[in-house]
């Protein structure tokens, strides 16, 4: 299985003067958790990491130090996650007939998710992990600021990554929302868009996508108690 990992956004949420996943969390830089996922996984072969090339030494560094180097490849991002994406989409080899993208980020991914995203995406052509909302979710009428409704929560769920396509397909959905000027948040949203079915695989709570300053002391934390529960 071929896997994308978004890489290059900045962290401006997080407050940091550099990528956010350069920060240590737990001893190592964030990407580096992601990447270590990966590489357990029994089905990933190739990994393309994309992100700014400002960035690539770094990146370099971390991924010769998990000794992974022959199957990751650096590929330059863009401007938004979706550009990143689509740049990302277009680096695979032409080979590639299916993907999973995952947010470099989501440094608590399990080689495990990965794995059962990437055996579930043989059968369709579209997924992506979620789990179910725990909040009530209400939507808002932004300038009234007033509530304008409640969606039944057990309809809603909260996307994560991996998600997984059919790269010809996804390539297809990314164009035409670059022509159209779509905006999305992530890659289903677009494969949605086009028409085309999108199944949910059981994600993971501690699947969180590190965002805030919280989020990295979560992280760090979980990391702790992974390492005093592994054999
Ligand atoms: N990403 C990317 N290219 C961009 C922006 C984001 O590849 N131009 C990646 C990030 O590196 C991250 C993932 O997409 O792994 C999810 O994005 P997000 O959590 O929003 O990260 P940042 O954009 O770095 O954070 P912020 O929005 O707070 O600046
Ligand atoms: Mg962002």
């Amino acid at each position: 299985m071929y896997l994308l990992i978004p890489a290059a956004g900045s962290g401006r949420r997080i407050g940091s003067d550099r990528n956010k996943l350069l920060l240590p969390v737990f001893g190592k830089p964030l990407i580096a958790w992601t990447l270590l996922a990966a590489k357990l996984s029994r089905s990933i072969r190739w990994i393309g990491v994309v992100g700014q090339p400002d960035d690539f030494p770094d990146f370099k560094d971390i991924i010769n130090g998990i000794g992974m180097s022959k199957m990751v490849h650096l590929i330059p991002g863009g401007d938004t996650r979706q550009a990143s994406v689509f740049c990302g989409l277009q680096g695979l080899p032409a080979v590639a007939e299916r993907v999973l993208i995952h947010d470099g980020a989501r440094c608590l991914v399990t080689p495990a998710l990965f794995d059962r995203c990437a055996e579930e995406l043989l059968t369709c052509p579209g997924l992506i992990a979620a789990v179910p909302v725990k909040d009530t979710i209400k939507i808002v009428q932004p300038t009234s600021q007033m509530i304008t409704g409640t969606p039944d929560r057990g309809n809603l769920w909260a996307a994560q990554t991996p998600q997984g396509f059919q790269v010809e397909a996804l390539t297809r959905c990314h164009q035409e929302g670059e022509d159209k000027g779509w905006q999305v948040t992530d890659d289903a949203m677009l494969f949605e868009q086009c028409g085309f079915p999108v199944k949910i695989v059981p994600g993971e709570e501690t699947n969180l996508k590190v965002t805030t300053i919280m989020d990295l002391a979560i992280a760090e934390f979980i990391l702790r108690q992974r390492a005093k529960e592994a054999p």
